[in-house]
């Protein structure tokens, strides 16, 4: 017999039962046999926040959180982020391999071609209100892109299926640079698909009306970085909206779309914007113990951009991000607040708040003082974290559909609330 197993006893009944071990884990279903007779449904596995769950079997990113490690199909973030481009890493998420220069080419040109996205989108972005958040612009627009690609549908096919995940990848881009563009009150840029996919973004966000607009190449390499770093991150939130919006074989417009609502929440890929606010609001680097002690007594709300469900050490991307900071503010100068931030970072981590509860900075805590050095008001950074990781949604979502044990996503429930009780006609309450 195999000793890849758990034995478990239930003490109700002291029956034993065997579970087997597959990849570290045990199945919930297994559960299911313990029962007290023959009227008891089995036992559930109770994971409200899915603190210990599996929900899939993944071979796209591996991430060790206590050792602070991070891979793309194996690949450390690090060699990525020194070596590779954003499309390269996406052709490599999305496929499994690196490149030959010929897939690369021909990837680059593919996705760069569909960065063109219908009329009516224009329209229906400039129909929001000036001031509506362009996370909710680019969810409404995405979403709304099933609509115009209807065969999308199709999710079983995987042609078509191919085709709307690079789709999405390229028109993120164009609808969230449309998005900025709205907020601010200035007219659409259309894509241009002979520049690169970082420079084309820039330039649709930041062209006035200048004949020919160039991005500071320091500039677009560091937004180049910051996509690498964002595009996947294993089943986070977001990417778990996502897995189970498609597991109804939703079409992938749809299933973004609620990967990007997922990802405005302060507590997932608004958080970069939620640290810039706090930064602000902190004000000076002498205030810093003070915010610390408000934080830890549990006065001043959280320190954002710390802590992660998953890392309990640095955040292999926030590393990275400290040192592009350097290089962006180069071109830019220095953002004032990165000397708290700095500061905040020094002090917390030999507070012993913060090491007992291993908090460490996560990727938000510098993203969003490149971002704001680049030019990007606050309420952008979320849709500057969603472009990359749409990457990460529709190759997650392509493993889900496609996967042998896919099947419609349907946990059970602990039901606390009132057993069978018979109708109050109106007149009869008080
Ligand atoms: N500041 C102060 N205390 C914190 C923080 C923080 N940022 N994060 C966690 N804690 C404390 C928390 O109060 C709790 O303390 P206690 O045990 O005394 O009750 C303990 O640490 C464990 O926290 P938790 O909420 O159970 O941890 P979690 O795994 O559910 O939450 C988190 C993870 C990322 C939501 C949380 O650390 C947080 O709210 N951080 C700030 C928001 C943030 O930066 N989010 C970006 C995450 S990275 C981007 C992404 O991948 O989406």
């Amino acid at each position: 017999m195999s000793n890849e197993t758990l034995t478990v006893t239930d003490n109700r009944t002291g029956k034993t039962y065997e579970l087997p071990i597959d990849n570290g884990c045990v199945r919930a279903v297994d559960l299911r046999q313990i029962r007290t007779g023959p009227d008891d449904f089995g036992l559930l596995s109770y994971d409200s926040a899915f603190l210990n769950t599996a929900n899939c079997k993944s071979n796209i990113t591996f991430i060790d959180g206590d050792k602070g490690i991070l891979l793309y199909r194996g690949y450390p973030i690090e060699q990525l982020a020194e070596h590779s481009t954003f499309l390269e890493v996406a052709y490599l998420i999305m496929n499994g391999e690196l490149p030959t220069s010929e897939q690369l080419a021909k990837f680059n040109h593919h996705i760069m071609e569909e960065t063109h996205i219908h009329e009516n989108i224009k329209v229906l972005v400039s129909g929001l209100r000036y001031d509506a958040h362009p996370m909710s612009i680019l969810a409404s627009a995405v979403a709304a892109l099933s609509g115009f690609y209807p065969e999308a549908k199709e999710v079983k096919n995987s042609e078509i299926r191919r085709a709307n995940m690079m789709r999405l990848v390229a028109k993120v881009s164009t609808i969230a640079a449309y998005a900025f563009r709205h907020s601010q009150g200035f007219h659409f840029n259309y894509p241009n698909s002979d520049l690169t996919y970082c420079g084309n973004f820039l330039t649709m966000v930041k062209r006035m009306n200048e004949a020919k607009y160039i991005p500071h190449p320091t500039l677009e390499r560091a937004l180049d970085i910051l996509f690498i770093l964002h595009a996947d991150h294993e089943q986070n939130c977001s990417t778990t909206s996502v897995r189970v919006v498609g597991s109804s074989e939703a079409d992938p417009y749809s299933a973004v779309a609620a990967g990007i609502a997922a990802l405005y929440g302060p507590l997932h890929g608004g958080a970069n914007e939620a640290v810039l606010r706090m930064l602000r609001e902190i004000g000076h680097v002498s205030h810093v113990p003070e915010f610390i002690r408000k934080v830890k007594a549990g006065e001043g709300g959280r320190l954002m951009g710390f802590g992660h469900r998953v890392y309990k050490n640095y955040d292999p991307r926030a590393a990275i991000i400290k040192r592009v900071c350097d290089e962006v503010f180069e071109v830019t100068g220095k953002n004032p607040l990165l000397d708290i931030a700095v500061e905040l970072e020094r002090i917390a981590l030999q507070d012993d708040y913060f090491v007992a509860r291993k908090l460490y900075p996560n990727v938000d805590f510098y993203s969003g003082l490149i971002y704001e050095a680049m030019g990007f008001p606050v309420n952008t950074f979320p849709v500057l974290f969603a472009i990359p990781r749409t990457v990460g949604w529709v190759s997650q979502w392509e493993e889900m559909i496609s996967s042998p044990e896919h099947k419609i996503s349907r946990p059970r429930q602990i039901y606390l609330g009132y057993g069978h009780r018979n109708y109050v006609t109106l007149e009869k309450r008080h």
